[in-house]
This record gives structure tokens, sequence and C-alpha cells, in this order.
């Protein structure tokens, strides 16, 4: 094989110091920090030496043995493999492992299935749903008409609401899926609902893909026509996507299959990243091993774990629980708008956490109500039910201290008010001596030993 050595230095660190500096830096926040944001988690080193290949260098416009340019045979491969790795995976005929990531992946569904104009259902933003599924400031609420469903206050989706609205509104589309939900999706009786108004059903598994791989959350492959996921959250891959069409999907369209590639490729992308391909076929051989189940199963015991005594300390949540690998905190008991500050003060204690709206927020999603945590990454990094208690009363003493004194403005002073206090959260005693527990913690799991920037 040549030797590449002779052109180019072998590492960051030898080629570009600032670089490498904040690379190393990056490392070094991770390892001494617990990252709960649910959407986050922790690849193997197979799956970040996948990611930096040399597949980072290829074109290949199209699809394996349907390419627009020579050199493809071992993309091929590589695409092949993942294809058929998902396919394995979820059980079903037909994966498409290009799209860029989530929101394209989501995209190339509305425009495989929907004109311009259509009407979709999908739950509404501040409930918990994402951008995509039809929020005001997004492509799919400005090119199509958005009815958004709601969760009841217990925190479970609507229902009724949501066979109300689709008789009235005969969307072609219906969402199931979220950012911030957390309880087990009704995929079935949305499913059905889509049968009754004739609507496609989409199901966005995004933020559980993981968790219906480990069989550890019902699958919505008998009751969707289309499922779009990304790989890097619960599922442990690198940032992507997949598109899968359901056999059920096939009887309804014979052609949706083929429609959802050419939404992708021509219709949305160019060239796919082969070396996020790559990566993706050895997330998903990771996510086909019994070890996976286990992982995945253990996520959800931590959740519960965590959730219970956070409870337990007078820490109010959303639903009163969770049924997946995230909890939601109803910061409302200390008043509106409680969440910026919570999150700063995590953040301080090396938590890092996410503000994030609950149902019927009585205030906005810039300063939201509550919090959004979660487990995927801790349980990677070895983590189980002892460590949550530990954690999960960090965290009570920390909304606990931090909630009851900062109250937001009613004015427009607010972003003014959040800094003038930003170093009396970070220098608070409790956050303080929450921080050095963390760090004590962490320093007993640690995270890529071997990496060298
Ligand atoms: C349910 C759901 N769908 C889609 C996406 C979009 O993914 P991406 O951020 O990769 O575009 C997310 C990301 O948070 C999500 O939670």
């Amino acid at each position: 094989m040549a030797d590449l050595t002779k052109f180019f230095n072998s590492s960051v660190k030898q080629t570009d110091p600032e670089v490498s500096t904040i690379i190393r830096n990056e490392i070094k926040r991770m390892a001494e920090g617990l990252e709960m944001i649910p959407s986050e988690n922790v690849v193997s080193l197979a799956v970040l030496n996948a990611l930096g290949s040399v597949f980072t260098n290829k074109y290949s416009e199209g699809y394996p043995h349907k390419r627009y340019y020579g050199g493809n045979e071992n993309v091929d491969a590589v695409e092949t493999i993942a294809i058929e790795r998902a396919k394995k995976l979820f059980g079903v005929p037909h994966a498409n492992v290009q799209p860029y990531s989530g929101s394209p992946a989501n995209l190339a569904v509305y425009f495989a299935v929907c004109e311009p104009g259509d009407t979709v259902m999908g739950l509404n933003l501040p409930d918990g749903g994402h951008l995509t599924h039809g929020w005001k400031v997004n492509f799919s609420a400005k090119y199509y008409k958005s009815v958004p469903y709601h969760v009841k206050p217990d925190g479970y989706i609507d229902l009724d609401e949501v066979r109300k609205l689709a008789h009235e509104h005969k969307p072609k589309l219906i969402w199931c899926g979220a950012t911030a939900y957390v309880r087990e999706f009704p995929f079935k009786e949305l499913g059905e609902i889509a049968d009754e108004v004739n609507a496609y059903f989409a199901a966005d598994i995004a933020h559980i893909a993981g968790l219906i791989a480990g069989n550890a959350h019902v699958s919505p492959v008998p009751y969707a026509h289309v499922i779009t996921t990304t790989t890097h959250k619960t599922l442990r891959g690198p940032r992507g996507a997949m598109i899968m069409t359901t056999q059920k999907g096939l009887s309804k369209d014979p052609q949706l299959a083929e429609k959802i590639d050419r939404a992708i490729f021509p219709g949305l992308q160019g060239g796919p990243h082969d070396h996020q391909t790559a990566a993706i076929a050895v997330t998903l051989g990771e996510a086909l091993k019994p070890e996976f189940a286990v992982y995945a199963k253990q996520i959800v015991a931590n959740n519960k774990a965590l959730g219970k005594t956070m409870m337990e300390n007078e820490v109010k949540l959303v639903s009163n629980g969770s049924d997946n690998h995230m909890q939601l905190i109803d910061l409302t008991p200390f008043g509106k708008g409680k969440g910026v500050f919570v999150q700063e003060a995590l953040d301080a204690a090396h938590i890092t956490v996410n503000k994030n709206t609950i149902p019927a927020d009585p205030s906005s999603p810039f300063y939201p109500s509550g919090i959004r945590l979660g487990t995927p990454a801790i349980t990677t990094r070895g983590m189980k039910e002892n460590e949550m208690e530990l954690i999960g009363k960090w965290i009570a003493e920390i909304v606990n201290e931090i909630a009851p004194k900062y109250n937001l403005p009613e004015d427009k002073t607010k972003s003014e008010y959040v800094a003038s206090v930003q170093s009396e959260i970070k220098n608070n005693a409790v956050v303080q001596r929450v921080k050095s527990e963390v760090m004590k913690l962490c320093e007993k799991f640690p995270l890529y030993t071997t990496l060298d920037y």
C-alpha cells in the first residue's frame, strides 16, 4: 500500500495544534461531565474510525450498482451492508441509508407522498413534537397545511383529538414521533386512525430507534407505511438518518420505496456521505449483537431509577414518570420560564441537559418551564441504577436550590437578567459541591482512553 505519510502528516495534533486543542478540550468536557441530553450518545471507537475513514474522499451519486461516478465498488459494498443490516434489524423490506440527517429524511417523506399545500398532521412542537412535523417556522408548515395535535395534561397523546382532527381535515400524512415525549408511542392506534382517513402514516423513531432495535419499545413496523430515524441518538451511531418502507407501506403503494429513493436522490440530495454510510453500517452491526438489547433495556431501567429518585426528592415530572429513555422535569411549581436557570446550574455542575417546553407550557420555547434529560449516553459509559440514584439526588438538590431563587422578568429584559445571574449561579455552593461529586463519579467511568488528538 502507498505510504501516504510522505504527503500528509498523520494527525491533527501534528498539523493543526489550534484545532487539536479544541478537540482535546471537547474530549475533556465529555469525560468530566454527565452527558444527559437524551438525543446524544457516545459512539464506539469502531464507529468513530469508520466515520474518519477514506470514504470521505469519494463521490457516489446514485444507489449501489447504479452510480454516476466510477470507482464505487467499495462504496457499493458498504452501502449494501448498511441497507441489509437495517432491513434485518428493524424487519422491513426496504431501507434508504443516504439521508444526511433526520430533518432531510423527513423532508424526503413529504416530497415522496405529498404535494405542496396538502394537509399534514403531527405532534405540536411545544407538546414535544419535532420541527419537521409541521411547526410554523419550518418548511413543513410553510409548504404544507399543518394541523397539529396535542398531548393531554397527563402527558399522553390525545388520541380522541387526533381522530377528530383527522376526520375533519383528511390529512395526506400523519406523523408520530417526538423530541420530548416520555410515554410509549401509540403506533397501533395512530396507524388505525391514518387508515380510517386513508392517510400515510409515518413513524419518526429518531429518539427511540435504539430502544426498538433492542426490544425495549414497541415497534411501529406493523402499523406505519414509512419509518424515519436518525442514527445518532439511542441507536448510537454517527450523525445521519435512514428511511424505511414497510410491507404495509408497499401494500398501500407498491411504488413507495422507489418514491422515497427518488425523493432523496435526485430529489433533495447529491452525493451521499459515504464515510457516514460506513459508520452507519458498523453501528447497525453493533445493534444486531445481543449486547445491544442488554444496553437498550438498561437505558430504560436507568431512566426509571433516575425518575423515581427525582420524584422522591420533590422534583415534579411530566406524566409522573417515563416509559423510555428521557424525563421531562416540570418546573412550574416554582413559577414559569425557569428552565434557563436550572439548565445553567446543571451545566455548571457538569450535568449537561437542555431546557425544554412542557405540555401547556405557560412560557415560551426560548424561555420554557421544563428540563429534558435522559440516560442513553451515561448508560453507554456503564452507569447503572446505583449511579442513577446519586445523579437523581444531585439534580433534585440543584432544582430545589436554584428554581425558587430566580424569576424571569415579564418585560424585554429577560436575556440581560439571565446574563446578570450567570456567575452567581455558577458559584452557588450547592452547584460547586455537586460539580466536584460529578467529576469524581466520571473518573470511574472513563471515556475514550485511547484517543490521541
Ligand atoms: C423526532 C426527531 N425527528 C427528527 C430530528 C431531526 O434530526 P436532525 O437534527 O438530525 O436533523 C430530531 C432531532 O432532534 C428528532 O428528535
